[in-house]
């Protein structure tokens, strides 16, 4: 039910139900109020009478579970109350969860680790979202792992990150990211080079099942890990190795009968295997929108945003200073190999990269190694540079950077796959 006054278009909102809205167009600016009653955002409260600000490309609803009015002002693309959502579903995926803390709790054991997986735009994020929202809000403080090399929201694309959840997602920009745990891949997806992306899963894995044991009170809480929309072939091999990397006390498979099967026969029995609806609300992407997200998300980590601007820096840097590596090497024949290497390895090999005109646009991720001696894979990241001008002339590139000049001393930079076009100076 709606109602137009000049304040703008008030909703009142029964119980168990939703308002969904989309805004497509430049510019557009939607204004949210909650009126009366109580209501929540992918699983963040809204507090009564505050102004929230939307914009270009917000995808939202508005969820509660005792009935509410809102106020909507400024223009939607798409805008409409849902009684059909898979809210019960969720928080009742919340509650298990939450035995299995209080047991953790009790007798000081590891929280529930768990994975959501499905295919691309099911709302994987959005669950994730509402899980880690619900956790908080009950005063646990888990782990978020994001292993979505393309569509990641705590680190820039082509990397995998995990961070630590202290407070609910703010409403209009997400989870803080502050201080995440961050491995460098270099790949839009993990089909760029298989073997390496395994392997990161792997370290990230270990060091954070390690990291449960220092704080108590994370411990019980668990990890809630995200993954990639890919799920067939190797894409599923990805999916079971992470569930056993990180010892997946559950999976949360979301609008896909067939992977729930698979992974029933796949995984060990004592994983817990749960099927769960997707929300009509969420709508497919297209490349161009996941490429457009993927670029948004990396003018962030440079710019910031409307709100938390940020000013980064500019400076050049001679090829002589550049210390550039890209990990993985050419495949060679067997044959070829030295003796005792296998074709994998090669995959994990870090070799020297020489500035070209072509490295234009690349991000540059700035690693904690400091020589190609220490595991480089292994080792987390420190931040991320862009290359913004090659000067072949000059034997120099310049480098967009969020720390100003000069870098580290003996640092290591390790080449991505993914690029940035910085025209926002
Ligand atoms: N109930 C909903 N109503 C409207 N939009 C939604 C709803 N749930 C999720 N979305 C939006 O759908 C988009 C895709 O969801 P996301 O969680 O990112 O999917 P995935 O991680 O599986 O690719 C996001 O923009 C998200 O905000
Ligand atoms: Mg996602």
């Amino acid at each position: 039910m709606s109602e137009d006054n000049n304040n703008g278009r008030e909703y009142i909102l029964d119980a168990d139900s939703e308002l969904r809205f989309e805004i497509e167009q430049k510019e557009a600016k939607v204004f949210l109020t909650l009126i009366s009653g109580l209501a929540e955002l992918f699983g963040t409260e809204l507090v009564k009478k505050k102004k929230y600000e939307f914009g270009i490309g917000a995808k939202v609803a508005i969820f509660t579970y005792q009935g509410c009015v809102l106020q909507v002002t400024g223009k939607m693309d798409v805008c409409y109350i849902s009684k059909e959502t898979p809210m019960i579903q969720y928080i009742n995926c919340h509650a298990a969860l939450e035995q299995f803390r209080i047991d953790a709790e009790e007798h000081d054991k590891r929280g529930p680790v768990i994975l959501v997986v499905g295919p691309m735009d099911v709302g994987k994020s959005t669950l994730c979202r509402i899980l880690l929202n619900y956790a908080v809000r009950v005063g646990r403080r888990p782990l978020y792992a994001d292993l979505d090399v393309g569509q990641g929201a705590i680190s820039i694309p082509g990397n995998i990150a995990t961070v630590l959840i202290e407070r609910p997602a703010s409403v209009e920009e997400g989870f803080a990211k502050t201080a995440p745990l961050v491995y460098h891949f270099g790949h839009k997806s993990p089909s760029g080079n298989s073997v390496l992306y395994n392997a990161v899963v792997s370290k990230m894995a270990e060091v954070t099942l390690q990291s449960l044991d220092a704080n108590k009170r994370t411990k019980s809480s668990g990890i809630i890990v995200n993954t990639c929309g890919w799920v067939k072939g190797y894409g599923y091999k990805h999916l079971l190795h992470a569930a056993r990397a990180y010892r997946a006390r559950a999976i949360f498979v979301l609008n896909q009968e067939r992977l729930y099967n698979d992974l029933l026969r796949d995984v060990p029995s004592n994983v817990h295997v749960v099927l769960l609806p997707k929300s009509g609300g969420v709508v497919e992407r297209t490349k161009e929108l996941r490429h457009e997200s993927r670029e948004q998300r990396i003018k962030e980590y440079f710019y910031g945003n409307i709100r938390t601007p940020f000013y980064p820096f500019s400076f050049e840097v001679k090829f002589q200073d550049l210390r550039l590596y890209k990990i993985g090497a050419p495949p060679l024949p067997d044959s070829c190999m030295p003796i005792g290497m296998k074709a994998e390895d090669n995959k994990k090999k870090v070799v020297p990269v020489t500035p070209t005109p072509s490295l234009l646009h690349h991000i540059l991720t700035l690693s904690f190694a400091e020589s190609t001696d220490e595991n480089v894979i292994g080792t987390n990241v420190a931040g991320f540079c862009c290359v913004t001008e090659v000067d072949m002339e000059r034997q120099s590139v310049m480098l967009l950077s969020p720390q100003p000049r000069p870098l580290p001393p003996n640092a290591l930079l390790l080449w991505s796959e993914v690029q940035f076009m910085d025209n926002h100076a």
